[in-house]
């Protein structure tokens, strides 16, 4: 079992506490919180079908750099028709309409790592049931920023340390409201949202563990992806797509993401779209990241 202690508490959308700050997550504790859920089923929706999904996502794949990577109607056509297979239980699209209502970024955010990984997963997983599984990934991911005040997720100037750790709580809330929502202890949901911020040379968090899942492995490249190339309060302007491919190269060669996934990313940024297995990154650096950009830069540097 996991050995985390949280730091503040995972409340639901509804705001009732479900766990308070300084709980150790142990198996007993997922457990007890299960059985206090009592067995509610959730209605499933589809994804899709919900508020205005269905616009919304064939207008942000339209943008650069989505714009290259869905390039061919065949895809977008392919990719839809996917999506219409995701269907979602209740609080999850609940969290959805909270985004969009409230953050806009982490909507979006949320609705271009769906895309971005059911196309991924279409070359990298052949089974259909584990790549419907890793699809319902995306709009999961970030569930645990629901936890986090809405002038933090969108703060524009430097993060304190404080701020900063109230932020990384999201992976470990996302795994304690899944693990609750889905009444199962280990669920592979709750495992992703916990885990997508580890790396696969232990340098993430919210644990530090050494990541090896090929699930969270799409997931991490397509959350590092988005983050880069969307424009944020915190820097002046998004990164181009060529300086985040550079950037996200470089962590592969750094081993901290799966570089198969990023050859995917990379195969399908070309307007000649080659199997991704064929693909041949470029190590070459010549991208500028953004001028202003308080990213990691913290308010409290001395404290
Ligand atoms: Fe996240
Ligand atoms: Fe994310």
């Amino acid at each position: 079992m996991i050995d985390l202690t949280l730091s503040y508490p995972v409340r639901s959308l509804d705001n009732k506490l479900l766990l308070p700050a300084g709980t150790k997550l142990s198996a007993e504790i997922i457990n007890d919180l299960i059985s206090e859920a009592g067995n509610v089923s959730y209605e499933k929706y589809s994804l899709l079908k919900h508020g205005t999904i269905e616009k919304d996502i064939p207008s942000f794949i339209a943008v650069p750099p989505y714009n290259v990577i869905f390039s061919d109607k065949e895809v977008i056509d392919d990719l839809l028709n996917f999506m219409g297979n995701v269907y979602l239980i209740s609080p999850v699209i609940q969290s959805l309409d909270y985004f969009r209502e409230n953050d806009s970024y982490t909507y979006r955010h949320i609705l271009n790592v769906f895309a971005l990984c059911v196309h991924i997963s279409k070359v990298m997983m052949s089974d259909h049931w584990v790549r419907l599984n890793e699809a319902a990934n995306g709009p999961m991911h970030d569930i645990g920023k629901i936890c986090v005040p809405l002038n933090i997720l969108k703060k524009a100037s430097p993060l304190t340390h404080e701020e900063r750790s109230i932020l990384e709580h999201h992976s470990v809330a996302g795994y304690v409201l899944l693990s609750y929502y889905f009444q199962h202890q280990e669920d592979s949901f709750a495992l992703v949202a916990r885990d997508h911020h580890e790396r696969l040379d232990g340098s993430g968090y919210p644990r530090g563990i050494k990541l090896n899942n090929n699930i969270v492995d799409i997931i991490t490249v397509c959350d590092v992806f988005d983050a880069l190339i969307s424009d944020r309060p915190y820097r002046s302007a998004a990164y181009d797509n060529r300086t985040a491919i550079e950037v996200i190269t470089e962590m592969g060669e750094k081993n901290s993401l799966n570089r198969e996934v990023i050859k995917a990313l990379v195969s399908f940024n070309r307007k000649v779209k080659t199997h991704y297995m064929v693909c041949k990154v470029s190590l070459e650096k010549r991208g500028k990241p953004p001028q202003y950009n308080s990213y990691g830069v913290f308010n409290d540097e001395n404290n």
